[in-house]
């Protein structure tokens, strides 16, 4: 007689939900790109959770000045890095402004971007995406964007690109995502984004 072998057990581990934070480039309350990214959070594939944030305006314009005097970083700040420490992925949405990207993001990622005391976009899986009123669709923005992000060091997700443009003609009056081939798009960038964190994390 054998000793029995214990058997092995197949159920599938259950995952935590990967956890992106979703940062609009514009402080507008009726921005389009921040309407884009509640879209997202209503379209998430299962295993996922996006969360809007919602604090851009609080941070203020960088200055290495107020790094020494508010101990490292003012408090908004400290919230973004801890927010963006704490996500599995950053989903950002930028409009396009002068053929490159918001002061205000620039401005909020050139903060995030300082290490002390800890470099949190550094190997962060990042996507990234645009919605305009205007019919170019922000390509040249998310250039812009997708430039600064390289000197950070995350992870840029190469693809799918969602360029929306004439973005009035999107939403309904409520401000939901109303056309279904955007939102096909946008589920297509949100799935890709969980693919791009899982290969990114892949030993
Ligand atoms: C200062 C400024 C410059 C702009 N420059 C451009 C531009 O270069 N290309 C473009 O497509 N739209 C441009 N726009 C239009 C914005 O992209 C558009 O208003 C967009 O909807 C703003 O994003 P939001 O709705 O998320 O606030 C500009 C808007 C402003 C305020």
């Amino acid at each position: 007689m054998h000793d029995a072998y214990a058997p092995i057990d197949r159920t599938p581990p259950v995952l935590p939900d990967k956890r992106i934070l979703a940062i609009a480039g514009s402080l507008r309350r009726s921005s389009w790109n921040l309407l884009l990214l509640e879209a997202a959070t209503a379209c998430t594939p299962p295993g996922m959770t996006v969360s809007v944030y919602r604090d851009l305006g609080a941070v203020p314009l960088f200055n290495e000045d107020l790094e020494q005097e508010a101990g490292g970083a003012p408090d908004a700040v400290k919230r973004l890095r801890r927010e963006v420490s704490a996500a599995d992925g950053v989903l950002f949405a930028t409009p396009e402004y002068n053929q490159s990207l918001p002061g205000v993001l620039k401005n909020a990622i050139d903060w995030v971007s300082r290490g002390a005391p800890e470099d949190v976009l550094a190997g962060k899986p990042v996507a990234i995406m645009g919605a305009t009123s205007g019919r170019w669709g922000t390509r040249l923005a998310q250039h812009a964007l997708r430039q600064t992000l390289h000197a950070t060091e995350c992870m840029i997700m190469p693809a799918p690109a969602l360029y929306v443009s004439s973005a009035a003609q999107l939403f309904d009056s409520s401000g939901r995502l109303s056309d279904v081939a955007t939102g096909n798009a946008l589920q297509a960038v949100l799935a890709s984004l969980g693919q791009w964190i899982d290969l990114v994390r892949s030993p």
